[in-house]
């Protein structure tokens, strides 16, 4: 039976040229203590190899990308196969992050396709939720992030689900400095697992990692990860710095 796990993941974006991202990378592996959280690196496509090489080592310190494309390959320029990040040692794909559904148009369909790509390549996806200032302040904020879910994911078997981890990130909180509370985090993730004992029943959606995402940091993280729905954190800015990072991870249960 598969087990709850925690999850500290850092999300790059798109920062760091490739000497910066090799010299993170080797400070995180150098400081990372054992830890019982799977840790996961999302960096730019460039710096996958390198990052692999410095990072395969170290127990329970995994690669991740950003994201992908749905098809398997061809005359798509710019874009990066699950078969090619495969091939560099990449383990999670981060899927549907607010900012590739904004600013590149990411739809609900489409994510389902990247899910399936990413399945049956046999990566983990990373697949986030999470709704505008808009939405919370008319209230539908649940309603809205259960529907990305089951369009997202229920067209999945039990088994196929059972490798997906959540990451729920409200979007007025990322970047912003301006943290969901624990209360508004432990809400929203006991409503998605509550959806998940639907859909799948108690047992897998009582082993589903759910994380929250959006300002997390040294100072907060132990009080947002400490609320039982809570099982690590999708981390963007403090991703960036090796001893702010360590300090997220270590805040984990
Ligand atoms: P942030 O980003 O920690 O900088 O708010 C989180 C994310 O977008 O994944």
């Amino acid at each position: 039976m598969k087990t709850r796990q925690q999850i500290v993941a850092g999300n790059w974006k798109m920062n760091k040229t490739l000497a910066e991202g090799c010299e993170l990378a080797t400070e995180i592996a150098q400081r990372l203590k054992a830890t019982n959280a799977q840790v996961v690196l999302c960096t730019p496509y460039i710096h996958l190899p390198l990052v692999h090489d410095l990072i395969k080592d170290v127990a329970n310190l995994n690669l991740g990308a950003q994201n992908c494309h749905q098809e398997d390959k061809g005359a798509y320029t710019g874009e990066i196969s699950v078969e090619m990040l495969k091939s560099v040692g990449v383990d999670y794909v981060i899927l549907g992050h607010s900012e590739r559904r904004e600013y590149f148009g990411e739809s609900d369909e489409l994510l389902a396709k990247k899910v399936d790509k990413v399945l049956a390549g046999g990566l983990l996806p990373i697949f986030c939720c999470g709704e505008s200032l808009e939405i919370r302040d008319a209230d539908t904020h649940i309603e809205h992030v259960q529907a990305q879910i089951k369009a997202g994911l229920f067209h999945l078997s039990a088994a196929d689900f059972e490798k997906v981890v959540i990451a729920y990130e409200p979007i007025w909180a990322i970047g912003t400095g301006r943290t969901a509370s624990p209360e508004q985090a432990q809400d929203m993730h006991a409503a998605i697992r509550s959806l998940l004992v639907e859909q799948y029943g108690a047992e897998i959606a009582e082993a589903t990692s759910i994380l929250y995402g959006g300002s997390v940091n040294g100072g907060n993280a132990a009080v947002l990860f400490a609320q039982p729905d809570v099982d690590g954190g999708l981390v963007g800015g403090a991703s960036l710095k090796a001893e702010e990072f360590i300090t997220i991870v270590e805040a984990t249960k």
